[in-house]
């Protein structure tokens, strides 16, 4: 068979969302991943502002960035798309990956996805926080929610090292074991 028109086996969807890059690149790591591991198998990378057509897809991967202790809004609005799908989902965000922030935007946004798809998990790393924004916190009262403490500005600068090689070792494995998930009723 000539190269270029080998034929594939199934094909999938990556769809991400990202305001300054940290999705982006965990998405385009997971990409290359899965294309090594899924051979014979065509992934599709595209982004939520480029609205993809899932038709066809046999599974759907989709990347946001945590916004306000949710998935950012263009993700949540390109979901809103979705029925029917065996869906899984990654996202970078600014808190520790195993704090209970993260659990509750895992959970958060597991929950608005499984309304109409079947969801096969949900991988979540740190994701450099946006410069402004820690000196947003920065400029805040001690005495405002937000204010930036010790412990806070810790968080931040380890956050500044993320996406890093090891969380999209951990992404990659993370969703191939979404995609490789039986579907429902298989035995
Ligand atoms: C407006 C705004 C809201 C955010 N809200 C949260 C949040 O609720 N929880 C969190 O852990 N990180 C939050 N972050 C941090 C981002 O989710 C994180 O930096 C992420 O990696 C950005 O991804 P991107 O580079 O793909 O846009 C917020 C960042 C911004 C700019």
């Amino acid at each position: 068979m000539n190269a270029g028109t080998e034929q594939k086996n199934g094909s999938g969807l990556l769809v991400y969302s990202s305001k300054t890059g940290n999705t982006k690149k965990l998405a385009e790591g997971i990409r290359e991943g899965l294309a090594a591991a899924l051979t014979g198998e065509e992934i599709r990378l595209a982004t939520v502002e480029e609205n993809p057509d899932p038709a066809g897809a046999s599974w759907i991967l989709l990347g946001f960035w945590a916004d306000r202790g949710s998935a950012d809004q263009k993700t949540l609005q390109y979901l809103k798309s979705l029925e029917g799908r065996r869906l899984g989902l990654f996202g970078t965000l600014g808190a520790y990956p195993d704090s209970a922030h993260a659990r509750d935007i895992s959970q958060k946004v597991k929950g608005l996805a499984a309304e109409k798809n079947t969801v096969l998990g949900c991988f979540l790393c740190q994701g450099k926080i946006d410069p402004a924004l820690t000196e947003r916190f920065k400029s805040l009262p001690a005495d405002n929610p937000h204010a930036m403490t010790e412990e806070r500005m810790k968080r931040h600068l380890e956050a500044a090292k993320h996406p890093d090689e090891n969380d999209i070792k951990a992404a990659v494995s993370a969703c191939l074991a979404m995609v490789k998930a039986l579907p429902e009723g298989a035995t």
